[in-house]
């Protein structure tokens, strides 16, 4: 059974990891919960031994002869604190070893996930940005906090993401187990996701099946990979997955314009979205009414413009890796790959995604299968599988191609 180490520090976010604590116990996990003191202030040490079938101790003193304050840490397969104050962060960095749970982070050798969670301000300060750097280096993964509403009145980043997605974050972790190290921290990615609308007048819109399952998996993978991710998500109804900054659009347009802004500090960008190719050359402001002579309305389409070739053509940082996904039936001109490769050529990418949509469409389905093309001539075929191992194999194939540090 994999066991899980669950540290609480001392936030009002501390709540919240009672809901992720049932997670993993749900889910079939061996849970030992690791409070700080300050966290005891929040939930108390009995829901904390309910909900793992547990006891649960904070201080070195209980059982010593079962030598906890080292044992805990060594049996870890991996040890996630959440919330992660500013204070446990700063221990943490510094070796600082005066209770259970910091005890418990210098004797891991597992993966470590810390979830931050704290005013912005705290977030911010000179002192945790340079705790937080560290701790990367170092190997651990600490995912950015989410943004919204804090304790208080105040908004801004800092809040716990919700802990379904934490969960998620840390299954990827522990898929990837202890070989698996964060090989995307220090770099940037942007991921796009979704099916864009073109609007007709204010209620009616030209639009797609993608649901944006698959770019959401990517981004969720590239997190748990250590990545900076910004997420450009189109009409999508999906949770924010943990770590990632989500930026929210409808058309093309506006796809094109967060993904250019954010291409320009990225070492690889992944086009998962669908954006409409045609839009209304002119909307109309107020809804179309319904013809009485029984006609119906013409819609004079223009073209949007080709954000993947544009992105391809200018390479906004040195070294960028770009990625896009084609759709293919294989027709009279060519087979499913035939026509891929001359679309990786025609788009000017790294990498393209091609999903063969002959027997039925993917939308919608947790599960892919595809073969990701190289511009440099290689291929590797993926076979059916979830989502998430297709978006790690994508993430393999962009970090072999992305210039060294
Ligand atoms: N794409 C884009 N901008 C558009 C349209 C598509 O960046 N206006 C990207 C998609 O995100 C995807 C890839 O291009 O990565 C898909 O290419 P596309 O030519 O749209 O593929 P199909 O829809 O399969 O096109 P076609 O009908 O030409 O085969």
């Amino acid at each position: 059974m994999t066991r899980v180490v669950l540290g609480v520090s001392g936030g009002i976010a501390a709540y919240k990891a009672c809901e992720l604590l049932r997670l993993f116990t749900e889910s079939g996990h061996d849970v030992t919960v690791v409070p700080t003191a300050a966290a005891l202030e929040f939930v108390g040490a009995p829901t904390w031994a309910a909900l793992s079938g547990k006891p649960v101790a904070t201080d070195v003193w209980s059982d010593v002869h079962e030598v906890p304050h080292v044992r805990i840490g060594q049996e870890a397969d991996l040890v996630v604190v959440a919330p992660a104050t500013a204070d446990l962060l700063a221990k943490a960095t510094h070796g600082l070893a005066d209770d259970l749970l910091t005890s418990t982070l210098l004797t891991a050798r597992c993966p470590v996930v810390f979830a931050p969670a704290m005013h912005t301000e705290m977030w911010e300060h000179p002192a945790t940005r340079a705790n937080v750097s560290t701790l990367r280096d170092r190997g651990s993964l600490v995912i950015e906090p989410a943004e919204g509403r804090l304790t208080g009145k105040d908004t801004g980043k800092g809040r716990l993401p919700e802990p379904r997605e934490v969960f998620e974050l840390c299954r990827e972790v522990l898929a990837r187990g202890t070989t698996g190290a964060p090989d995307l921290t220090g770099r940037h990615v942007v991921v796009s996701a979704g099916g864009t609308r073109e609007y007709l007048d204010p209620v009616r819109f030209l639009g797609n099946r993608s649901s944006g399952l698959q770019g959401y998996a990517l981004a969720r993978a590239a997190a748990a990979r250590g990545a900076e991710v910004t997420l450009v998500a189109a009409n999508t109804s999906l949770s924010d997955p943990a770590g990632v900054k989500v930026v929210r659009v409808e058309t093309t347009a506006q796809l094109r314009q967060e993904v250019v802004s954010a291409a320009g500090s990225a070492d690889a960008v992944v086009m998962a979205a669908a954006p409409a190719d045609f839009r209304p050359v002119a909307p109309s402001g107020s809804k179309i009414k319904k013809p009485t002579d029984g006609s119906a309305p013409a819609i004079e389409l223009t073209q949007n413009p080709d954000i993947l070739h544009e992105l391809s053509a200018d390479r906004l940082r040195p070294g960028q890796v770009v990625v896009g996904f084609a759709a293919e039936t294989g027709d009279a001109t060519g087979s499913v790959l035939d026509l891929a490769r001359a679309k990786l050529a025609r788009k000017g990418c790294d990498l393209l995604v091609v999903n063969d949509v002959s027997g039925g469409a993917v939308f919608g389905s947790a599960e892919n299968e595809a073969v990701v093309l190289a511009a440099d001539g290689a291929s590797v075929d993926v076979p059916r599988g979830s989502k998430a191992a297709l978006a790690h194999v994508i993430w393999d194939e962009v970090t072999k191609r992305l210039p060294s540090r």
